[in-house]
């Protein structure tokens, strides 16, 4: 009977290929929007079964940890972002951790940074988070017992699942890397050498015991017993610093999201170790005085204040922003109005301001102090959940725990290794995110919940390192100034901009021939990119549920 189901949710998968056809589809009940179709299909069930928002997003997380080795996960971490009909609005960041062993020159060799050693491998791995996340919020604000959450997830990876194309040549292509690590050799190779092809059935045993290990234990089967002595075995075999004490004291942790107000609408984010919502809330300030619809969905001349709105904006990210709990971060200086338009002062329409001759913003004294995945929940009764959960880079560490089947995150490059120097997205930190014994990267998922009224209306986020707070804005400005659907606001070509290096990404075929040639008139330097993959639900006044897919990705909706 499972095998009958799986083979129709494969049929589906490969037969509804046409995101855009998926995104007039109205939903009266919940709805759930992920990366990948069996994940979706079951947030969906759980709804179904009476789960609420919170039940049904944890049921994705794990599912996600199944069937998107790439990106969902039990060894990375993420941010959920909650608003409940009730008003309560609530940020869980269950980001990883630096172990502490870690230290800040561990990446250095002879004086030089290796940015291989941060990369790839058993020293890139963070204290993974997401496992104690799940628990909490289910915990805090679900309804139904951990075990049947886990069920589905249990089920595909006991009885496996069919690899879609880009599955297949995702791990097809990771093939010699994961040769090199005796835990990913096992489960993401071939005995027999011959590629992983589309529509081959995945079976992941251990991972579906540890998996069932949590089932029954909670944070505890993950964190303490068998699983917890298989990670740290793994580290002691391979040289690695995660201890039975950093999973032990392993906490995720609630945090005040940030709410940014723009015309009607109010944003609720992640607050830090994110820098998504600090950098939303900063360029939306620096183009409020602007009219934005006026000006024209992607003309030279939006493109153009919206980037440097971004270079400013990430400028401020390189220098402020860090762990809250270690770096006092000036949150309220950022978030400050006269302090972003203060920051354009001097922006000109006609012309760039070089990276080179800016840098950070200063405050007055008054202050006080390339693989990650989106998904969005929204339950018939309106509440509703945003996740963005990551290993970092495609596969993480590569690093598959023997005998748990799961892969561990690469999040230590989020760290600057090397002030001045970028890491493996080009972005350059400071003091703020130097390493340090038990302290979080900073991150820049940004999940959001947009609400009008009071109402959840958007929930949004993204995937794509610094371009996941790029490209939320735009998905954001896409629906609230220029009027589009969740499909169409998703789908639309999108610009990047992070400070440095300075360039101005667009995507292929995003920006007009003469739209190019106005901006290079103006100073921009273009590089053409692929900018981000989110996920966009949305409410319409009446409560019906829309979906925005991004075809960028293998992306689905499950909703009824
Ligand atoms: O937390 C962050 O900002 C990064 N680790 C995200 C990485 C990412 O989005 C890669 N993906 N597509």
């Amino acid at each position: 009977m499972k095998k009958i189901l799986l083979l129709l949710i494969a049929l589906f998968v490969f037969v509804d290929t046409n995101a855009q056809s998926r995104s007039t589809q109205i939903y009266e009940n919940g709805l759930v929007v992920s990366a990948e179709v069996y994940a979706s299909e079951a947030g969906k069930q759980i709804l179904q079964q009476g789960g609420n928002a919170i039940d049904a997003a944890v049921a994705v997380q794990f599912a996600l940890a199944v069937t998107l080795p790439r990106a969902g996960n039990i060894g990375g971490g993420g941010f959920m972002v909650i608003h409940l009909t009730d008003g309560t609005k609530a940020a869980l960041d269950y980001r990883e951790k630096a172990p502490q062993q870690a230290s800040r020159n561990m990446y250095i060799r002879n004086g030089e940074f290796k940015p291989e050693l941060s990369w790839e491998g058993i020293l890139s791995v963070g204290v993974p988070g997401t496992v104690d996340g799940m628990v909490t919020a289910l915990e805090r604000y679900g309804r139904m017992p951990l075990e049947l959450v886990l069920q589905p997830a249990i089920d595909l990876a006991k009885n496996g699942y069919y690899l879609s194309y880009s599955q297949a040549r995702a791990l097809n292509n990771r093939s010699e890397t994961f040769q090199k690590y005796k835990g990913s050799k096992k489960y993401f190779t071939r005995q027999n050498g011959i590629p992983f092809k589309e529509g081959d059935l995945f079976v992941q045993e251990d991972l579906g015991e540890t998996l069932e290990q949590i089932a029954r234990y909670g944070r505890d089967g993950f964190y303490a017993g068998p699983v917890a002595d298989a990670i740290v075995k793994e580290m002691k075999q391979n040289g690695g610093l995660i201890t039975h004490s950093d999973l032990r004291n392993y906490r995720s942790k609630w945090r005040a999201p940030v709410i940014a107000q723009f015309q009607n609408y109010e944003l609720i984010m992640m607050p830090p170790p994110s820098s998504g919502s600090i950098a939303i809330t900063q360029i939306l300030d620096m183009m409020d005085d602007y009219a934005l619809s006026e000006l024209g969905h992607n003309s030279a001349d939006y493109v153009h204040l919206m980037s440097e709105s971004m270079r400013r904006a990430f400028a401020d990210r390189s220098y402020y922003l860090g762990d809250p709990d270690f770096y006092d971060v000036p949150k309220q200086g950022l978030l400050d109005p006269k302090y972003n338009h203060a920051r354009m002062i001097d922006f000109s329409m006609d012309t760039v301001t070089r990276s080179s001759t800016l840098s950070y913003g200063e405050f007055s004294n008054n202050y006080e102090s390339h693989e990650t995945t989106h998904f969005s929940v929204i339950d018939k009764e309106g509440n509703s959940v945003a996740v963005t959960t990551t290993l970092n880079g495609s596969f993480g560490s590569h690093v598959a725990v023997s005998d748990a089947g799961f892969l561990l995150n690469n999040e230590m490059d989020d760290f600057s290794a090397q002030p001045g120097v970028p890491n493996s997205y080009g972005l350059i930190g400071g003091e703020a995110n130097a390493i340090e014994p038990g302290k979080r990267m900073l991150s820049s998922m940004t999940p959001t919940i947009v609400t009008k009224n009071g109402k959840a209306q958007m929930i949004l986020g993204a995937a794509g390192g610094p371009r996941i707070i790029t490209a939320t804005l735009q998905s954001f400005l896409n629906m609230a100034v220029f009027g589009m659907n969740a499909q169409e606001a998703i789908a639309a070509n999108r610009v990047h901009h992070q400070w440095l290096p300075d360039v101005l990404y667009y995507e292929n075929y995003g920006l007009s021939p003469d739209t190019i040639r106005l901006l290079e008139a103006k100073g921009h330097t273009l590089k053409e990119t692929s900018i981000g993959r989110g996920h966009i639900i949305y409410i319409d006044a009446e409560g019906n549920k829309s979906s925005g897919v991004d075809p960028r990705g293998d992306g689905h909706a499950s909703g009824y």
